[in-house]
């Protein structure tokens, strides 16, 4: 019997099977259960994954309990602070950070490729006026793959690398539209002389009638929270490119689907929730009742940007982009919106009471780039898109890894069936 290893007993009849444990290089270990099902006949039962490893990944390591980040070894505190989306994409997509050429060529190729083909403009005018931006970024997304078909060849390396350098490169030119679409603007071209930041809020914000400027506090708060949101491992919105991705799919197809799994309130959706619930709550005064509801065992209501899967202590992410925030607000004035004292005296409410205090709910990134992006002016539909395109350099390294990993086969769940036993069909007439 080998040391490491665990032997899982089935009680019912005493059958035995010794499972290898395997090692990561920091974190959890993971039971290796492939012969589970073959040696006791038995599934493992786990809705939501909250205790299974989907894969092995070398991309991003979190300790939930610890409050770690580390994207490919280092940690997010530096990244934030020294370096910038492209460079940590680069990080993300390659493994180690790139050399000064490296670097160069990496960011000529990616704004080589900010264009879309002018026949995917037409699609912007066949949305209604008042589509959801994330709705046309999961059907436009997708639609990438009609006009690409000279990088489709998933089995080819080098097509691979050119399909994820065209979603980084072209997702925010096709957010920047989804937005113009709505409010009957012209769709400018990219302007490859601005960084890739500056770009999409050039792209979002410029009028064809007066020139654009570029402002350096509303592109620095972007800049961090693209960065805390390029990848975060195996999250909903990633196993969601992974599983589609394993039928041997389309990265533009998978990531179309990944947009969509990210769309909802309890995964990216929640920075835009988190206004929803502000402008709900409407005066710091009116907060108490708010955090009865969400204590409530009767009420669904939840305090949204309240709370993560993974991290039981603060999410280090938060804790970033809160000075980020605070400093924003602080330079606004105190009275610039009655919202923003609204999110202040919130956060200290919940981060004093037992409820929040017992069950570890603490803000989260959301919580804070919501209010950030609010204070930009950034239209409230947009922010999950922002969100979208941050973490495209995530789901396209992870897509990349996935690819080369010799023990990926397509995602097949086992479930726990609960419906009824065989019946035998009865006739329309006798029912
Ligand atoms: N407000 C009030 N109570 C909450 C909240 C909340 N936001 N979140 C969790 N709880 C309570 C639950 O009711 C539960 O209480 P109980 O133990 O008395 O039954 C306990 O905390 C544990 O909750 P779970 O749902 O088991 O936690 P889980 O890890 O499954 O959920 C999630 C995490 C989905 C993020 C949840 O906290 C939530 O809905 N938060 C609000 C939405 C949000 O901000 N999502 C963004 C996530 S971060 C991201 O995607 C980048």
């Amino acid at each position: 019997m080998s040391k490491n290893s665990v032997t899982i007993t089935d009680n019912r009849n005493g059958n035995q099977v010794e499972l290898d444990i395997l090692d990561p290089t920091i974190g959890s270990s993971a039971i290796d259960i492939r012969k589970l099902h073959t040696k006791l006949g038995l599934f493992t039962y786990d809705p939501g994954f909250q205790a299974t490893a989907s894969c092995k990944s070398d991309i991003t390591f979190i300790d939930g309990d610890k409050g770690i980040l580390l994207y490919r070894g280092y940690p997010i505190e530096q990244l934030a602070e020294h370096s910038n989306y492209l460079e940590t994409s680069y990080l993300l997509m390659y493994g180690h950070l790139p050399s000064k050429e490296e670097y160069h060529d990496f960011i000529g190729i990616i704004k080589k490729h900010t264009m879309v083909h002018e026949g995917i403009k037409q699609f912007f005018n066949g949305f209604q006026h008042d589509a959801h931006p994330m709705a046309i970024m999961v059907g436009v997304v997708g639609a990438l793959s009609a006009f690409y078909h000279d990088s489709l060849d998933i089995t080819n390396a080098r097509h691979r690398e050119i399909s994820a350098h065209r979603l980084l490169s072209k997702m925010p030119t096709i957010a920047a539209y989804s937005h113009r679409r709505a409010h009957g603007l012209p769709l400018p071209y990219p302007r490859n002389d601005l960084d890739f930041i500056e770009n999409f809020m050039y792209m979002m914000f410029s009028v064809p009638s007066r020139e654009y400027i570029v402002d350096p506090v509303a592109v620095r708060a972007m800049r961090l929270i693209f960065i805390l949101h390029a990848d975060h491992e195996q999250n909903a919105s990633t196993s969601t490119v992974r599983l589609a991705s394993s039928s041997g799919a389309n990265p533009f197809a998978c990531i179309s689907a990944g947009i969509a799994s990210l769309w909802g309130p309890a995964h990216g959706g929640a920075n835009e929730a988190v206004i929803h619930m502000l402008e709900e709550i409407k005066h710091p005064d009116e907060i108490p009742k708010y955090i009865e509801r969400a204590k409530d065992k009767n009420d669904d209501y939840r305090l949204m940007g309240f709370g993560h899967r993974i991290y039981k202590n603060y999410d280090p992410r938060a804790k970033i982009i809160r000075e980020a925030c605070n400093d924003l607000l602080d330079a606004m004035g105190s009275n610039s919106h009655p919202l923003f004292d609204t999110a202040r005296q919130l956060e200290k409410i919940a981060l004093e009471d037992e409820y929040f205090l017992e069950r570890n709910l603490y803000p989260n990134v959301d919580f804070y780039s919501g209010i950030i992006l609010k204070a930009l002016g950034m239209p409230l539909n947009m922010f999950t898109v922002i969100f979208a395109m941050a973490r495209t350099a995530g789901w396209i390294s992870q897509w990349l890894e996935m690819m080369e990993d010799k023990e990926q086969r397509i995602g097949r769940p086992r479930q726990l069936y609960t419906g009824a036993k065989v019946r035998d069909y009865v006739d329309l007439s006798k029912r």
